[in-house]
């Protein structure tokens, strides 16, 4: 029986996945550790409002076990020591230099974590990748534990498994993700290793859905599973901009072809591109693995997924200054929600983020809302400060400010005198805005981008604003 599991990595993976293992394991000890502290210390803060990150239903998870049965700590060799399983739960980003740059997985920090574990840890440990991982790094990670346990005289009894364990849960549904996987895919060559983690699982997850392959298998299925799902979006963006060419409309294209048992209806929602932190770096990554074996083509059909993506996300911006009469100097936007998706504070990838900056450097002002994103990340993600001023000029005085931002927690006060509302993010908040109320406010002729489909069509045009919504054929004045 497993007593004693450490985590490495506090992130948006290792933070919920222990919380629930914690939840669902009363007996077991669950130790997450970072390196950095300040997270550590948000992991640890009294108000669970606090926490790093935003997701549903995990403070309540929390709640029920921080100080009993999960702990967060920067201690990483006392918890390593003393864990039967350890998770590698660290970010795995793409290259910025060197070899692969721009498209091979960095794996700085899963060997750091590979190292720390070969020279803390004691006894047998299984070591978990968790990371969404190259396919082979479990090669990699294996070499450094063996060299440990060959060179450290001091440390003869020590011995490892490693076993691959990839996280499918999407932020804003994470807690419910883990809680009803579809999936549990554990991928080794040790049926004892694999069936020990396999029972922490069985606590919860019904013993059918957990699935065991090969470790090469498992690495791979999990970047082909976002690749899939990637693609699955540029798919539908693609037929959006031929909606708008053509006057079909991309919601009922995609009702059409979801009811189709073969498509399926998940996943086919038109939107102003994907965002977040994985599925641009894990196409890019299998790219480069197939570039890497020289298949050529393969290479060549996954990145055009990315490619799509980012024609896609300038195509918006270009929309909105068409639609605005060729110019957004001197204009006032704004722009609702930063976050790449609802339900979430993160906004890696972000398509808010390439969006806002087109528009920026046309010289529009900004005034950005968002429900969960702080000021802070909404600076460095556009790399320029909030002119924070602007939210107390007179319009005639907005004008001088081209090419500035600041934040509105007031969406109603920021729509006086606004030409445009621009929807990036679908918070329910934004489905729920009172179009009568907005129409009083905001400058004529008044445009509103719905990005994301999330508006009520009608309470838009009867409120004598213009409206343009993604894959939307129809012009207001048909
Ligand atoms: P993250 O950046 O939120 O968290 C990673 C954490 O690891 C950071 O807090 C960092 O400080 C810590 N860390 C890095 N090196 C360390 C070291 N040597 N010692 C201790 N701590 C260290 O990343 P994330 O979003 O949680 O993603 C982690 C992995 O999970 C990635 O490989 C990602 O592709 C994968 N994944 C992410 C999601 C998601 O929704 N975010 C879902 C499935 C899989
Ligand atoms: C995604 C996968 O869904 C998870 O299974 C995977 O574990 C995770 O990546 C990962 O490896 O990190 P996530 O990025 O959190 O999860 O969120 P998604 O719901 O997949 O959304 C990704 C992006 O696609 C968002 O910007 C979202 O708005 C967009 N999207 C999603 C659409 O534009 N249309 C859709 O129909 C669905």
């Amino acid at each position: 029986m497993i007593k004693n599991i450490c985590c490495i990595g506090a992130g948006y993976v290792g933070g919920p996945t222990m919380a629930v293992i914690a939840n669902n394991c009363p007996d077991i000890q669950v130790n997450v550790v970072d390196k950095n502290i300040e997270r550590i210390n948000q992991w640890n803060a009294k108000s669970l409002s606090n926490l790093p990150i935003y997701e549903p239903g995990l403070q309540e998870i929390v709640k029920n076990c921080r100080g009993i049965n999960l702990h967060f700590s920067v201690d990483l060799e006392k918890n390593i020591k003393k864990a039967e399983i350890i998770f590698i739960s660290v970010n795995t980003p793409t290259k910025k230099y060197g070899l692969g740059a721009g498209k091979a997985s960095d794996l700085k920090y899963v060997e750091a974590c590979a190292r720390q574990v070969a020279k803390y840890a004691k006894g047998h440990t299984i070591v978990i990748e968790k990371s969404t991982l190259p396919v082979r790094t479990a090669e990699v990670i294996k070499t450094i534990l063996k060299s440990a346990q060959n060179s450290n005289n001091i440390k003869k009894d020590i011995s490892f498994d490693i076993l691959s364990n990839p996280e499918f849960l999407a932020e804003g549904t994470a807690i419910n993700d883990l809680l009803n996987p579809d999936r549990v895919l554990i991928g080794g060559d040790s049926q004892k290793a694999m069936n020990s983690l396999s029972k922490i699982y069985e606590n919860w997850v019904p013993k059918e859905k957990i699935l065991f392959t090969n470790l090469w298998s498992s690495e791979l299925a999990k970047l082909t599973a976002n690749a899939f799902l990637a693609q699955r979006i540029s798919s539908i963006n693609s037929i959006s901009a031929l909606c708008e060419a053509t006057g079909a409309d991309v919601r009922e294209v995609a009702r059409a072809i979801g009811t189709d048992s073969r498509i399926g209806s998940k996943f086919l929602d038109s939107g102003p591109g994907f965002g977040g932190s994985c599925f641009k770096k894990d196409i890019l990554n299998l790219v480069y693995i197939s570039e890497y074996f020289g298949l050529k083509e393969v290479a060549h059909f996954w990145e055009e997924v990315v490619n799509l993506n980012t024609w896609h996300q300038h195509r918006i911006s270009k929309l909105i200054i068409k639609n605005l009469f060729g110019t957004v100097a001197g204009k006032k936007i704004c722009v609702l929600g930063f976050a790449f998706k609802s339900n979430t504070n993160d906004t890696r990838e972000s398509s808010a983020i390439i969006i806002c900056k087109d528009l920026l450097e046309e010289g529009a002002i900004l005034f950005i809302n968002d429900p969960k994103v702080e000021v802070n990340q909404i600076s460095k993600d556009l790399e320029k400060e909030e002119f924070e001023k602007l939210k107390y000029l007179k319009y005639e005085e907005l004008s001088n400010h081209e090419g500035k931002w600041c934040f509105e927690t007031d969406i109603y006060k920021s729509f006086e005198n606004a030409d445009a509302v621009v929807v990036l993010t679908e918070w329910n908040d934004y489905a729920l805005i009172n179009w009568e109320l907005a129409a009083n406010k905001l400058r004529k002729p008044g445009c509103i981008f719905d990005s994301r489909s999330i508006v009520v069509k009608e309470d838009v045009i009867n409120n004598d604003l213009k409206l343009w919504r993604i894959g939307d054929g129809y012009k207001n004045e048909d």
